[in-house]
């Protein structure tokens, strides 16, 4: 019998919160992936404003932020005809599947998980059970889109596992329901550490400005930070463990140019920090300056924003409520 070929693409599926601004650890970890996979493959992307709320947020910030967030995600040069782009609370399937799952995740495996620790010590005061059950709904944002591939930063592989797992458990005992996905994590810049301390991740949350560079920040300030940033005292620029500070530039550069640490090493033989710092800042600034043209194009017609989300809106919709009728179906609910 002939063979039957398809050429179906492979899907994709990541999400990103609205909560403040988005960082080049965002970039590199994620969004740079997230473009690169439209072409080969079928791609759907959210804004995870849900996620957001599990922290304390002021409501008016809130919003700017979502629609900050979505031009961001067209800014990057994400194409809503060819990819779909959508904001998950318009999709009341992400926390009706959450319940399924909830109901099928363990106490136990929730304790277990980093993130959840770190927050709720860095909140202290607001530990929530949203806070607390976050990795189930981030499940269901995976599962109802059926990914073969979730392109993210190392900080949520954990988060992955569980989505895995909690998949695997479903379809043992119900029939299968859900496609298992892989991470897509890339091989450098998947962890862009704090310019001020390189033991810490890069995140939008740090206190100190000068820690972190946001995809919107100008060509000036972006310099400024770099040359700022925390350096090692070997006074030359090698990767190594005992030099994490430039190990770090390292990485940014050479994911931006796509040389190797190799290459870079060499590039900047005999030449001191200032010199290397300098080169990155500019290297950043000159990669992130479309993007920002073009976010202040799309922040502009707000508009034109909601005409580009509510489609998107319905294309996630309709391929969630398939994923979420067959699950209800599956657990014995009545439809
Ligand atoms: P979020 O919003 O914190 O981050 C968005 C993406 O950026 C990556 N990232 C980093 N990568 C490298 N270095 C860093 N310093 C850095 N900081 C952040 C993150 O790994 C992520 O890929 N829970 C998710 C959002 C989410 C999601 C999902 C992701 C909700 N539902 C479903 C994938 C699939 C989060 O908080 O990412």
């Amino acid at each position: 019998m002939a063979e039957i070929i398809t050429n179906e693409k492979k899907k994709v599926l990541s999400c990103i919160q609205p909560s403040g601004m988005l960082t080049l650890g965002n970039y590199l970890g994620a969004l740079k992936n997230w473009k690169n996979m439209q072409e080969e493959f079928d791609c759907t992307y959210a804004v995870a404003d849900l996620h957001a709320i599990t922290v304390r947020q002021e409501p008016a910030k809130l919003r700017a932020q979502i629609y900050s967030t979505y031009a961001i995600m067209l800014a990057l040069g994400l194409d809503p005809e060819k990819s779909t782009l959508f904001i998950q609370s318009h999709v009341a399937e992400h926390t009706a599947l959450s319940w399924l799952l909830s109901c099928n995740t363990q106490f136990g495996e929730m304790s277990r998980m980093t993130q959840f620790k770190d927050k709720s010590a860095k909140h202290a005061n607001n530990v929530n059970v949203g806070l607390f059950s976050y990795p189930v709904l981030m499940a269901a944002d995976i599962l109802l889109y059926q990914p073969d591939f979730v392109p993210v930063g190392a900080d949520q592989k954990q988060h992955l596992e569980i989505a895995r797992d909690i998949a695997i458990r479903f379809n043992n005992l119900y029939g299968d329901v859900f496609k298992i996905p892989e991470p897509y994590i890339p091989k450098a810049g998947a962890r862009v550490m704090s310019l001020q301390d390189p033991e810490k991740k890069m995140s939008k949350s740090d206190e100190n400005q000068n820690a972190w560079v946001a995809i919107l920040d100008d060509k000036d300030t972006i310099i400024r930070k770099f040359k700022r940033a925390v350096t090692d005292s070997e006074a030359c620029v090698r990767m190594s463990e005992a030099q994490p500070g430039i190990s770090n530039l390292i990485t940014i550069y050479s994911v931006i140019t796509g040389k190797t640490p190799a290459e870079v090493e060499k590039e900047f033989e005999g030449r001191g920090y200032g010199d290397f710092k300098l080169a990155v800042g500019e290297a950043v600034a000159d990669e992130l300056a479309p993007i920002k043209a073009e976010y202040d194009r799309f922040i502009g017609d707000k508009a034109e924003l909601e005409r580009i989300f509510r489609e998107g809106d319905m294309k996630a919709e309709r391929v969630a409520r398939k994923t979420y009728f067959k699950a209800m179906k599956k657990v014995g609910f009545v439809l």
